[in-house]
């Protein structure tokens, strides 16, 4: 199902409508995905990326309905990882000459990922493919999120390709953003944002000062994956620049896990006590063995204070909070607090564990954490409610 989108741009891509995880099992597509392709017709052709390698023969079958594929001028590929990628060695065997325009670290992941020695044609920032009446002006994107990502500009139209950045893992009958739903629209893009773009926030800020800079005119921006931005494209550029520093809301989240409801109760009552000092700060409980941990992260992104709780098991912490709590390690979360709390029958050693994660990730520790020996009785309760009143207080 080819679209055409402008009197120059075609999308070819494919709706992924069944995805449900995205980088093995690292992320959760609850709403699927796409694959953005895009052909671009002037006096010469360019195609701007392809699909992933499931759908790689679909994607060459229907490009050839829309274009004879001799008549591809160009290859742009603005991203080597192989969902953006994977059609091209089905593809390439039909024009196994047709030039390929990326980064030099573009060439690198390819080849990498492929073992052929396409024409490649290396391209920096600011160097101009000239298409006719119109040209595409490259941007390299070093970070955004690999080493090797680019952004293409289509002058003329003004549109910037901008491959993962501005994306979306959201599947619709739809193109464009004033056709969706903005609430669903808006989850998926700090979703992506907070999953997968944290790390390299101070990329995003720089990058897009660099674009500014280029006064360069913007209609639109083609992503690489979900909805366009048509309707005033610059919302998500402006998101993205709140996203980048150090964002975050009047949030606290406690996450935790439990093996027999001791350190939910104790949630629940540090819930509780936050709610009755802070009734401005919007509080969340999350059973980390129970939530889509991308979720998780989603809410960790918008908090500006966690509390990390587990059960102490085998001298250690149960594996659901290992895990959030490797995943929150890796994406450097910056300007949040944090303190552990759990329940214990035996050693006890699980808020000691988390608060020593919880300071290695960068977040600042309120204080040493509060455990309960046992199921929390009557007073136990009290001291949690206590204790999350104190840590609301201590929260800005
Ligand atoms: Fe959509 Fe980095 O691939």
């Amino acid at each position: 199902m080819d679209i055409k989108l402008t009197d120059s741009v075609t999308w070819v891509g494919k709706k992924d409508w069944e995805l449900r995880y995205f980088h093995g099992m690292e992320y959760s597509t609850h709403r699927g995905s796409s694959y953005n392709s895009y052909l671009v017709r002037d006096e010469k052709t360019a195609l701007i990326d392809t699909v992933w390698e499931p759908f790689a023969r679909e994607f060459v079958t229907n490009l050839k309905k829309e274009i004879d594929l001799s008549e591809i001028d160009y290859i742009i590929a603005n991203h080597g990882e192989i969902d953006h990628s994977g059609a091209l060695p089905e593809l390439m065997k039909e024009i196994p000459d047709t030039p390929i325009y990326c980064t030099k670290n573009g060439i690198r992941s390819i080849k990498g990922h492929y073992h052929q020695d396409w024409n490649f044609v290396e391209v920096k920032t600011g160097d101009r493919l000239n298409l006719g009446s119109k040209e595409l002006i490259f941007i390299e994107a070093r970070m955004l999120h690999w080493p090797d990502s680019m952004f293409c500009y289509l002058t003329g139209e003004n549109i910037l390709f901008s491959n993962d950045a501005f994306g979306q893992h959201y599947a619709s009958e739809f193109m464009y953003n004033d056709e969706v739903d903005q609430a669903e629209l808006y989850q998926e893009a700090l979703k992506y944002y907070a999953n997968i773009l944290t790390p390299f926030s101070p990329f995003v800020v720089k990058k897009i000062e660099e674009f500014v800079g280029f006064n360069l005119p913007l209609s639109m921006i083609f992503t690489s994956h979900g909805i366009l931005w048509r309707d005033n494209p610059l919302q998500i550029v402006e998101k993205y620049m709140e996203w980048a520093k150090d964002y975050q809301e009047n949030q606290i989240t406690l996450i935790y896990d439990t093996m027999w409801n001791g350190t939910r109760r104790m949630a629940e009552a540090i819930a509780k006590g936050i709610k009755e000092a802070r009734p401005e700060i919007r509080v969340k409980l999350l059973n980390a063995g129970k939530t889509d941990k991308n979720d998780v992260i989603s809410e960790v992104f918008k908090s500006k204070a966690i509390l990390v709780g587990s059960t102490t098991i085998n001298k250690g912490i149960l594996t659901s909070i290992a895990g959030i709590m490797e995943e929150i390690r890796g994406l450097g979360f910056k300007n949040k607090k944090g303190a552990a709390f759990g329940s214990y029958g035996w050693s006890g050693e699980s808020v000691k564990i988390i608060a020593e994660l919880i300071e290695k990730s960068g977040f600042e520790l309120v204080n040493d954490g509060i455990r309960v020996l046992w199921n929390p009785d009557e007073d136990s309760v009290a001291k949690c409610i206590e204790y999350g009143k104190n840590f609301a207080a201590a929260v800005d």
